[in-house]
């Protein structure tokens, strides 16, 4: 990719691209990485399944291979994530008899995982999604019922903010959320970081996933949450861009090649996404993708299993796609 224009480049040195990674790609994808992209989180090395499957185990060593690559190549680390539903093991929760443990042995378990994980990349990790997912997607009800909200209540998520900062005072800390567009989930997404803003409890910016497809959300729905979020007056970060090429209700999974259409209605995508980010760019610091090149991604898996996916920037075979030019030409 020698001549091609780099990505980051597209926005000013202080704006962060990203990709996520895991131990695989950064080798297997080492030329787009070094070359485009100015940040990286892992996709899933430091979530708490990953570094903590038991009480008194860490396993930290496929996190610190990503963080000594970034390292080497002088990326910011985005950190993703520490308390969140998914990908948490049970034994959190419960005592040795397998019963719920109390909302006082669960913060100090929260706090202790924090601290080991926030503590070693100190200095390193220069944001954190401090709490992913809380806010319920489902009609009427506010949060997720989480066992982190029923076992601690509303306040873990203030807890986990105020954890963190003492941990570590310079790092960005972040709530992160997807359907961050979808009107009714935006406002509740709105309602939760503004009561942690009113109550003066340390948080730096908002997370919007952006796992999108080729209708949803409408650019003018963007907008008008990124005006909503931005009113808040924190930073805000697109944490894990993905593209579909198919809409809401395709399901087909004997689609072996994008068509062109589909390439080129994600190019147009892109192009008007990439627009309105930089009209938002005192707002916006950073966009990471949720991964790197279309042969690698959860989209294949997600939400129909085994349904090939083409999301990103790059191809299967690392090369730019047409999305990749449309951007490009925004520098
Ligand atoms: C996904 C990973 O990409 C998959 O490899 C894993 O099997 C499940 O998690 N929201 C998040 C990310 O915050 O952590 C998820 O990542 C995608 C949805």
């Amino acid at each position: 990719c020698h001549g091609t224009p780099k990505l980051y480049e597209v926005f000013d040195k202080d704006f962060f691209i990203g990709a996520a990674v895991n131990t695989s790609t950064i080798k297997s994808h080492d030329e787009l990485l070094k070359h485009h992209f100015n940040s990286i989180t892992a996709e899933n090395e430091m979530k708490f399944e990953n570094v903590h499957p038991a009480e008194n185990k860490y396993t930290f060593d496929q996190a610190d291979q990503i963080v000594a690559f970034a390292n080497d190549q002088g990326k910011n680390i985005r950190g993703h994530t520490l308390v969140w539903h998914n990908q948490t093991p049970a034994w959190v929760f419960e005592n040795e008899e397998g019963t719920n443990i109390s909302r006082s042995m669960l913060l100090e378990r929260m706090a202790s995982h924090m601290e080991s994980i926030i503590g070693r990349y100190k200095g390193k990790v220069y944001s954190w999604d401090v709490v992913n997912e809380a806010v319920s997607d489902k009609s009427g009800e506010f949060l997720r019922p989480s066992p982190w909200l029923k076992t601690i209540g509303e306040d873990y998520i203030a807890k986990a903010f105020e954890y963190a900062r003492q941990i570590d005072p310079d790092t960005l800390l972040f709530y992160n959320d997807y359907n961050e567009f979808v009107p009714e989930k935006r406002d509740k997404i709105y309602r939760l970081v503004k009561s942690i803003v009113d109550k003066d409890i340390p948080i730096d910016g908002i997370g919007l996933q952006g796992h999108w497809n080729l209708e949803f959300p409408s650019i003018d729905l963007i907008r008008r949450g990124i005006e909503k979020y931005a009113s808040l007056g924190l930073q805000l970060h697109i944490t894990e861009l993905d593209i579909s090429v198919f809409s809401h209700d395709d399901k087909r999974t004997d689609v072996k090649q994008p068509s062109e259409d589909m390439l080129i209605r994600q190019a147009e995508r892109y192009q008007e996404i990439f627009s309105l980010f930089k009209e938002y760019r005192d707002h916006l610091t950073s966009v990471t993708f949720w991964g790197v090149a279309d042969d690698d991604t959860w989209l294949d898996n997600f939400p129909v299993r085994g349904r090939k996916n083409w999301p990103f920037l790059f191809d299967e075979l690392h090369q730019p796609k047409q999305s990749f030019w449309e951007i490009v030409k925004l520098a």
